[in-house]
């Protein structure tokens, strides 16, 4: 049923903006180091003055990154270049960032303000190795190419839902790539795990220059390290990544619209104004008239919010064991028509139609849906059709234990947050509840253990990473943003831990620059990290001089 395609749901991705004292490049420090490296690198070496660098901040997902100016931008064409540029840059003790996908929001992460950006886009090969098992992937490449390489062979990895995002910054939980980072939650992520855990070998630049290979054999400490610990440990040059027979699916993207009547009471007992539906928008009005939206829920297109979370809460509980199903939900409001729609995509990774899983999901009328048989890549590329670069983005998130109630009044809290900004321009505002199975809990225990800090014996193997995901258009609209982002966050973690469900995991891909991710990771394995630290990168290469992600 595809009575109204509205396309405004933030679909979500990676990560956040590091405002507040954004560390500048030294400025003679890193012109000497540009300069050196245009000695060592030739024209791997670009200036603000050069033309290739308007189309290299375009490739940045978030307009924050796009406005960040690095000293120089360096595209290495091999592992070797990186290492070149490391000594180069740890010789000159000039800051830098790593980019692979630069779908990281919050600004620094993968663009050095003042300092030197090494952009991997160049490390792009993707080498098919039947005999292990393995896809040798190249730090620089987008899903979409690791997907298109894979899919006809019927074979696929654990890696990113919007087909755009960088393979590194996805894999390492962070940074460099874009959306739906780091850690890598995927869509047969209960299957295998999350991309971290399917990593056979990295191929890295350590603090001293040298290119190692760093597997569960040759180095567990550091394999155990740069499984969660983000762009702390070294630059990787190439994932090889463990393959797994795949074939069709069956799934979509699916919007559900909440009853009006519902929604106005719901305001009006947080004493909001009840909503109406305006009905000046344009593009919502160029697939659907006020009529159609009205009719919609006469004829019972639409639910309400208590039904959406009931259902989800339904098909993430803890006895659902059926590994195919994957899901997420956006609740989003649309500005045009002040009104809030809930987004979901439901994929299950084998070719059957209407998995009984979904059955309760697919009992509510939609009014948009994609449902169908197609192949993962089809899958990914339409998510990421929903995820447009180029505006300003903000993200935060928190992992709670799986409650209706909680979740209730969480969307109280967006709700009255969203009341205070929904003037603002371009606003797409979304509440993201993504799970975490207890599938997925289970092979983090894969080869030795990633870092991540879920402890095996955890209650209900079950949590629920709830983030804010913030999209708007103008740099005078930043603090209130900012603002409204940080209430939504902040009076979240205070319910959740009022009623004792806050789970002390922050996904890195999704967290705000302001947020302490490692903390999350538990005193224990935070101690074990630094430790690891100490060994293979003494002077702070990536600590102290790659200031702009998150740092253990
Ligand atoms: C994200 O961090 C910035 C500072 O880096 C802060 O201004 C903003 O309020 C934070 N947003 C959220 C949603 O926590
Ligand atoms: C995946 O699906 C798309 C669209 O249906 C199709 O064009 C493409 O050829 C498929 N890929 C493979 C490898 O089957
Ligand atoms: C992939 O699967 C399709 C459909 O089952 C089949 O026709 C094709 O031969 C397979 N390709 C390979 C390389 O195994
Ligand atoms: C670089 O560091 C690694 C890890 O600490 C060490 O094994 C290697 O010997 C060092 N290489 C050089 C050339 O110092």
């Amino acid at each position: 049923m595809q009575l109204l395609p509205l396309f405004l749901l933030a679909a979500t991705s990676a990560a956040q903006t590091p405002q507040s004292p954004l560390l500048s490049g030294d400025v003679d420090a890193c012109h000497n180091a540009c300069a050196a490296l245009q000695t060592a690198l030739g024209d791997r070496v670009f200036y603000d003055s050069n033309s290739p660098l308007e189309g290299f901040r375009d490739e940045y997902y978030s307009a924050f990154q796009r406005e960040v100016v690095p000293a120089c931008v360096v595209t290495p064409l091999s592992a070797a270049d990186v290492s070149e540029a490391v000594n180069v840059i740890r010789d000159h003790q000039c800051i830098f960032a790593t980019k692979s996908g630069g779908h990281t929001m919050f600004p620094g992460a993968s663009n050095a303000p003042g300092g030197i950006t090494l952009d991997l886009k160049m490390l792009n090969r993707i080498e098919v190795n039947v005999e292990s098992e393995t896809a040798g992937v190249g730090t620089g490449n987008r899903w979409k190419d690791v997907y298109k390489v894979l899919e006809p062979l019927n074979v696929t990895v654990v890696g990113g839902r919007d087909s755009n995002v960088g393979v590194g910054g996805f894999v390492l939980g962070g940074e460099y790539f874009v959306a739906w980072t780091l850690g890598g939650i995927s869509f047969v992520s209960r299957r295998y795990g999350w991309a971290l855990d399917n990593v056979r070998n990295f191929e890295v630049v350590l603090a001293n220059g040298s290119l190692t290979n760093v597997n569960q054999q040759s180095s567990p400490d550091l394999y155990f390290a740069l499984r969660g610990g983000g762009n702390n440990f070294g630059i990787v040059t190439r994932f090889d990544l463990e393959m797994h027979p795949q074939g069709q699916v069956w799934g979509g993207q699916n919007i559900w619209l909440f009853d009006h009547a519902d929604m106005s009471s719901r305001r009006s007992a947080l004493g909001l104004t009840p909503s109406r539906f305006s009905w000046t928008l344009n593009w919502f009005l160029q697939k659907a008239s006020t009529g159609v939206l009205k009719v919609a829920c006469r004829l019972g297109y639409c639910t309400t919010i208590d039904k959406m979370f009931e259902v989800f809460l339904d098909v993430v509980r803890v006895d659902q064991v059926d590994p195919y199903a994957q899901l997420y939900m956006s609740l989003g409001y649309a500005a045009q028509v002040n009104a809030y729609i809930a987004f979901s995509a439901l994929i299950y990774s084998k070719p059957e139609e209407h998995p009984e899983v979904f059955s309760k999901f697919h009992a509510i009328k939609n009014v948009y849906s994609t449902n169908r048989f197609g192949n993962l890549t089809d899958m990914y590329d339409e998510l990421n059709g929903w995820n447009e670069g180029g505006f300003r983005q903000e993200w935060a998130a928190i992992t709670v234990q799986p409650n209706k109630d909680l979740l209730m009044r969480f969307f109280e809290v967006y709700m009255q947050e969203i009341e205070l900004v929904k003037e603002v321009n371009g606003l797409i505002p979304s509440m993201v509840i993504q799970p975490i199975n207890k599938d997925e809990i289970r092979n983090f225990g894969k080869n030795g253990g990633n870092c991540l800090g879920f402890e095996d014996d955890e209650g209900p193997y079950l949590q629920i990473v709830v983030s804010s995901a913030f999209r708007w258009t103008d740099a005078a609209d930043d603090q209130a943003m900012h603002t409204a982002g940080k209430n939504f966050i902040d009076r979240c973690t205070a319910l959740a831990k009022e009623m004792d469900l806050l789970h002390p995991y922050i996904y890195q891909n999704y967290a705000n620059a302001s947020q302490d991710v490692f903390a999350g990771y538990g005193e224990k394995n935070r101690k074990k990290l630094k430790g690891i630290q100490d060994k293979y990168d003494p002077e702070g290469v990536f600590s102290k001089l790659q200031p702009g992600y998150f740092k253990v």
